[in-house]
């Protein structure tokens, strides 16, 4: 048996009601699934509670938590404070057919936050949030083609989903990639409407740039790239890319619908940078499904209903929706920037001594991330960009992801996640402890 052979048989005996529910689930839906980030092999564990920072399953086994809903609930699952705010909201409604006064709280706070943002709209995921951001940056410029990075996800609509994980041999050049969408069933003409830089290669960005200038509605970017491995940007990559935008006069957008995890004013504090319009999720939502997007008021003025004929229309049943205020309200107010400080110093410090694990055990792994993000690397690679990234080794990655579980943590499966507000120093050491374990019961140690 193989070592991820080993790992999957303890997982199939410790999960048998999951199992059970994964056999029903493929009855209703397609591979039992109905979110590809939260499949895997050989069935997800079905979740029946959620508290602080643990996941209790149906079997009843209780896992430490380092996703948060793929970074969402950064100050843990049912903080009471976000609870009580839904519970007050649940009874006065759940949504209506006008704003409530929530909402114009919730707003005021994401523009004190990002002074980028002058004006900013809601939507209900971070897809929306992109889709609308460069339907935005399209209506304002009157152009089409949008700059994208190579490995970068940006949410699931049809202008975006271009390479995100291409396979390396029809990619092209590393230095001036092609445009790969990625799945049957895309408008296959959106890969003409994007270019593809490489991340964190600056040089090679701005040639690609200036190149098509004058038919760039945009340019996209994710400061700290989450597909990659939470790859935080080089902050000459950032700098360059708003210096040569602002010049050239092509809007710059940040979708920091991961990266708003990182200060108080998202990413574009931490690097001290301005994008012309941002995206934002997760968060902002306090674990309720959310999206908004904003920026300079000139661009988002755009959507304004009262400028009459001609405006961008933009409706959405549940746009603002007030339990969703209610969450992310109570949320952003319990980030004060000590909390940050703490998230930041729990962050390093899973990384550090990870790191410290892997010179001991003189495994061929590594770890990125930034801040409260992190993600163990299965390559001796220092990634950086996309073609580090697929250096992977997607066994050792699957057989490291699975194991974890079986000792009671829960990454994501691709080995990505976060600490929230709530983790202790102590969980941060079991984790390391719990790798170890893996790592050396797998033989790769
Ligand atoms: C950087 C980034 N942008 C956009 C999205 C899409 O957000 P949602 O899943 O809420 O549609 C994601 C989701 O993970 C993301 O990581």
């Amino acid at each position: 048996m193989t070592a991820l052979e080993v790992e999957i048989a303890a997982y199939r005996s410790a999960n048998p009601k999951s199992k059970a529910l994964h056999d029903q689930a493929e009855r209703f839906m397609p591979g039992g699934d109905t979110r590809n980030s939260i499949f895997w092999s050989p069935f997800p564990v079905y979740v029946t509670h959620a508290e602080g920072t643990k996941l209790t399953d149906a079997d009843g086994n209780v896992r430490t938590d380092f996703v948060n809903n793929m970074t969402t609930l950064i100050m843990g699952h049912r903080h009471p404070d976000v609870i009580k705010a839904l519970r007050d909201q649940l009874d006065h409604g759940v949504s209506y057919p006008a704003p409530s006064p929530s909402v114009v709280r919730w707003a005021e706070i994401i523009c004190e936050r990002v002074p980028s943002v002058e004006k900013v709209r809601f939507v209900n995921s971070g897809t929306e949030a992109t889709l609308n951001a460069i339907r935005a940056a399209r209506a304002f410029t009157g152009k089409t083609l949008i700059a994208k990075c190579e490995g970068a996800y940006h949410g699931n609509h049809d202008a975006i989903q271009i390479s995100v994980t291409p396979a390396v041999n029809v990619a092209g050049d590393a230095e001036e990639p092609e445009s790969v969408v990625m799945f049957p069933g895309i408008n296959p003409g959106a890969a003409d409407d994007i270019v593809i830089m490489p991340y964190n290669n600056f040089p090679a960005a701005e040639r690609i740039i200036r190149k098509h200038a004058t038919e760039l509605a945009a340019v996209i970017v994710e400061p700290i790239n989450g597909q990659c491995g939470m790859v935080p940007a080089k902050p000459e990559f950032l700098q360059g890319l708003r210096d040569v935008t602002a010049e050239l006069g092509i809007p710059l957008i940040f979708d920091e619908v991961i990266s708003f995890r990182a200060s108080r004013g998202g990413a574009q504090e931490f690097y001290g940078i301005k994008p012309d319009l941002t995206c934002f999720g997760k968060v902002i939502g306090g674990g309720m499904p959310v999206g908004a997007f904003g920026g300079k008021d000139e661009i988002m003025s755009l959507w304004d209903p009262t400028h009459g004929p001609g405006q961008v229309q933009h409706a959405g049943t549940f746009n603002g929706n007030p339990m969703t205020a209610a969450a992310g309200i109570a949320t952003l107010e319990l980030l004060t920037p000590e909390v940050y400080e703490e998230l930041e110093r729990k962050g390093e410090l899973l990384r550090q001594s990870v790191r410290e694990l892997i010179a001991e055990l003189e495994v061929p792994m590594g770890v990125t991330g930034a801040a409260s993000l992190f993600a163990l690397q299965f390559t001796t690679e220092n990634v950086t960009d996309y073609r580090t990234y697929a250096t992977n080794d997607k066994q050792m990655l699957q057989t490291v992801f699975t194991g974890m579980l079986n000792e009671g943590f829960v990454m994501s499966n691709r080995c990505a996640g976060n600490v929230s507000a709530v983790h202790t120093d102590e969980d941060i050491r079991a984790f390391v402890d719990a790798l170890r374990k893996v790592l050396v019961r797998a033989g790769y140690a």
